[in-house]
């Protein structure tokens, strides 16, 4: 099937904040995650069930890897997933993992587990 992307800005945030100050986003921003393990975006999608490609667009204006562990309705999915620096804030790329998800309902939550917080996350696509 197409994929579809979902914007972080619209999903269920915890401890991050909207935010559209760094150009080269999609939809009308990103999600600043508090710089604080815990923070976390969650996605409700709808799925036909199975393997599934999951792609995170990102920013990391800095140096420090910043991981996040991802879950699909409450189950780890794919841990430690790193998203390396982008050069600035500015410079968005895309980082792909594989997920196993139900038919129907899912919700992904990608959790940051280092005291940096996650990338600045711009959308998932799916
Ligand atoms: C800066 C930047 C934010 C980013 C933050 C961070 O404040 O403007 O967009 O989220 O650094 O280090 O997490
Ligand atoms: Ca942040
Ligand atoms: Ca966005």
């Amino acid at each position: 099937a197409a994929a579809t992307d979902y914007q972080a800005e619209d999903a269920t945030i915890s401890q991050g904040v909207v935010e559209s100050n760094h150009a080269g986003y999609t939809g009308s921003g990103f999600v600043n995650y508090d710089n604080l393990v815990g923070s976390y975006v969650e996605w409700t999608i709808t799925a036909p069930g199975g393997p599934a490609d999951v792609t995170l667009r990102y920013a990391n204006g800095t140096t420090a890897t910043r991981p996040l562990d991802f879950t699909v309705n409450g189950v780890a999915g794919a841990v430690g997933i790193t998203f390396p620096g982008t050069g600035d804030w500015t410079s968005w790329q895309t980082k792909t993992m594989r997920l196993t998800l139900a038919a129907g309902t899912n919700k992904i939550r990608a959790r940051a587990t280092t005291a940096d917080g996650g990338p600045n996350a711009d959308k998932l696509t799916v």
